[in-house]
């Protein structure tokens, strides 16, 4: 098979890494891809959102699915650029519809979809501009902290907790009058669920379903979940808490409810499902969906996917996923992001990396590096995720930690409590 993955991050190294292992590859590209996805599969200058480009693309080379790594060619439609081609609508996308991905494009939509099809989630009530009194007085209501949502994607950082009813109100009229531009003329005002959090991950050929291993990332830049939120610092699986019990709770209320909803609504969704759980007092309660794998939850995810990753793909391409056998890895994986100092807030970059090539008993998915010439360097925030396998999770991130010392750059900067909350 000739695969096209969309996506530059270290999720899609991690992705390009496990799809690279099966035998059904003949050929795998990553769009646009980077320093890391250049070593095993080849990079192709598209931007992901360029979807005439990405059509001829995949005409020119036989592809025969399309992975999509990150939400916004989902939230645009991609799915749909391809269903609704004649030219192109024999090769499957793994994602949702743009109707299915507005689970993660609209949190009203997708509170909307959990009261419908009865998903334990907050107490929420969405306002707009002109009901600025209704919103006031809901949030009267509620008791501190308050969470402000706004509706549309907000690149990561379109939800407020405040403490303060005052503040709160101020916010809350800044953001509908434009904070998020388009994104904040909605706004969803939720109760404050406390709880410690899990990310579920869910792939579906939009009749069956596999749920992926469990993980748990860990957002703030510092220590003790401390300081600014980032794009995730780094994730353990299997997470503690999530135990038997609690997943089967998942599986019944959450999963089973979702995948159904989806069904009874008409909405075709034949990818990843990233189900946001909080669990309170033993329960699990619905925080966020997104339409795609988490990140850097899949740069553990992926190390403890046993089966041919490729297959389950086939299984969703052609509704078969039920006749597929997803097997997964008893061990820890773990995985500790290495990030350019001063990110989440200005870093510089460019800055020259050295003893990648040093690293042993770990896996290194490159999250913000690029090439030039023989030389790699970094060109994000996040800048490469070190993951590992262990018997247990300390075993795990002791190998991570280790190899996070042999890569070097100017100013790197990483987490090194990842884990620290669980058991
Ligand atoms: P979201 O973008 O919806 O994932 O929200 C970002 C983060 O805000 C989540 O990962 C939670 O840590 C937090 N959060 C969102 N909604 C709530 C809530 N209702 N109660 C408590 N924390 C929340
Ligand atoms: N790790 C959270 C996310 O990918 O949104």
């Amino acid at each position: 098979m000739n695969i096209l993955l969309l996506g530059s991050g270290g999720r899609e190294n991690a992705l390009a890494w496990k799809i690279k292992q099966s035998s059904k590859v003949q050929n795998l590209y990553v769009a646009p891809g980077n320093a890391g996805t250049h070593l095993i599969a080849r990079n192709v200058d598209i931007s992901i959102t360029d979807f005439p480009a990405i059509k001829q693309f995949a005409l020119e080379n036989k592809i025969d699915v399309v992975v999509v790594g990150p939400e916004e060619p989902l939230v645009k439609g991609i799915y749909d650029s391809f269903i609704n081609d004649q030219e192109i609508n024999h090769i499957p996308v793994i994602g949702p519809s743009q109707e299915g991905a507005k689970l993660e494009g609209s949190k009203d939509f997708a509170k909307q979809f959990m009261i419908r099809h009865n998903i334990p989630t907050a107490r929420y009530k969405s306002f707009t501009i002109d009901q600025l009194d209704e919103a006031y007085s809901f949030l009267g209501e509620l008791e501190a902290p308050y969470v402000l949502k706004a509706d549309g994607l907000a690149a990561g950082k379109g939800v407020l907790i405040i403490n303060d009813l005052d503040e709160a109100k101020r916010e809350l009229k800044e953001m509908l009058g434009g904070m998020f531009g388009d994104a904040s003329r909605t706004v969803v005002i939720e109760e404050f669920l406390s709880g410690i959090e899990c990310s579920v991950f869910v792939l579906t050929d939009g009749d069956s379903y596999k749920i992926l291993p469990v993980a748990k990332d860990y957002k703030r830049i510092g220590e003790g979940d401390t300081g600014l939120n980032t794009g995730g610092m780094g994730a353990i699986s299997p997470v503690s808490f999530a135990d038997e019990t609690f997943m089967k709770k998942v599986e019944e209320r959450i999963v089973i409810p979702t995948v159904e909803g989806l069904k009874k609504d008409n909405i075709i969704y034949k990818g990843f499902i990233f189900i946001g759980l909080i669990e309170v007092k033993g329960e699990p309660m619905v925080i966020e969906y997104n339409v795609r794998m988490g990140d850097p939850e899949t740069e553990a995810v992926m190390l403890r996917i046993k089966s041919d990753l490729v297959s389950l793909f086939e299984g969703v391409m052609t509704g078969t996923l039920q006749d597929k056998t997803l097997e997964i890895d008893d061990r820890y994986a773990v995985t500790v992001m290495l990030v350019s100092g001063g990110y989440p807030g200005d870093y510089e970059k460019n800055k020259e990396m050295s003893g990648l090539d040093s690293v042993t008993d770990s896996i290194l998915f490159h999250a913000g590096t690029k090439l030039s010439g023989d030389k790699v360097l970094t060109s994000g925030g996040r800048v490469i995720a070190v993951s590992s396998y262990g018997e247990t999770k300390d075993a795990a991130l002791a190998l991570s930690f280790k190899n996070a010392e042999k890569v070097s750059f100017d100013k790197k900067y990483y987490r090194k409590d990842i884990g620290f909350d669980l058991k």
